[in-house]
């Protein structure tokens, strides 16, 4: 693999989305959510009345769906279901709980694979979710896994979201994400889980701008840019 690929692994809330996107600016790497590619299922499952547990169903559905991911001019990914554009509707917090359930399918994971794998042949690439430093990509030349305590991402959950206009509270979004963070550590197939190389970065007392200073430098140390 020629390109860079930097692959930002952790639990919800950690901050691996807003230091990805801005780490990608400044560093002129495309950006890649994968969480986004499993909340496209997890919506499509909603859609078609598919319960997000019930593997057979969504097994089923997989042939039907149809991802495609794109980059506005600002940079952004866009993600698109059959040629709609869901890239807002994704976010919704129910669609949280299904992405999640289907994540935990390993047809759901070898379905979105390649997709992921394609981005880091083709482009230099920061690149979050749960299992890019153990599973997507082994190789990648450098691996971060963010943490931070559970309130401390709760409360940045909890303020993301009340921001964008969605009536929750603390408690209810703390509950949601702990359960989330299970589901994703305790499943089978490729479970969040830090690579034996990764390197730790907590982020429970680092303002947005020092987290994002300790990135830029693991990133200046280890690759020639
Ligand atoms: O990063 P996110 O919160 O948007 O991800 C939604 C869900 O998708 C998350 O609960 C776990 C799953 N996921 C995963 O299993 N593997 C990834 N690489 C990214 C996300």
């Amino acid at each position: 693999m020629n390109n860079i690929s930097v692959a930002l692994d952790g639990p919800s809330g950690a901050g691996k989305s807003t230091l990805a996107k801005k780490t990608a600016g400044h560093f002129n790497f495309i950006y890649v959510d994968t969480g986004a590619l499993y909340r496209c299922i997890g919506l499509f499952a909603l859609r078609n009345k598919v319960a997000s547990t019930d593997r057979a169903g969504v097994i089923k559905l997989l042939p039907q769906i149809k991802l495609d991911m794109e980059y506005d001019d600002a940079g952004i990914q866009r993600m698109y279901l059959g040629g709609e554009d869901v890239t807002d509707a994704i976010r919704m917090p129910e669609i949280s709980t299904y992405a999640s359930d289907v994540s935990a399918m390993p047809e759901v994971r070898e379905f979105l694979l390649k997709m992921q794998r394609d981005m880091a042949e083709k482009y230099d690439v920061i690149m979050d979710g749960r299992d890019i430093g153990t599973v997507v990509l082994p190789n990648a030349g450098l691996k971060i896994f963010i943490t931070a305590d559970a309130d401390a991402r709760a409360n940045r959950r909890y303020l993301e979201l009340t921001a964008k206009g969605i009536a929750t509270t603390f408690e209810e979004v703390r509950a949601a994400m702990l359960q989330r963070d299970k589901n994703d550590s305790e499943r089978e197939t490729a479970p969040l889980k830090a690579a034996d190389d990764a390197i730790m970065l907590d982020t429970t007392k680092l303002s947005f701008d020092e987290s994002f200073n300790e990135i830029c430098k693991l990133i200046s140390g280890r690759f020639d840019i």
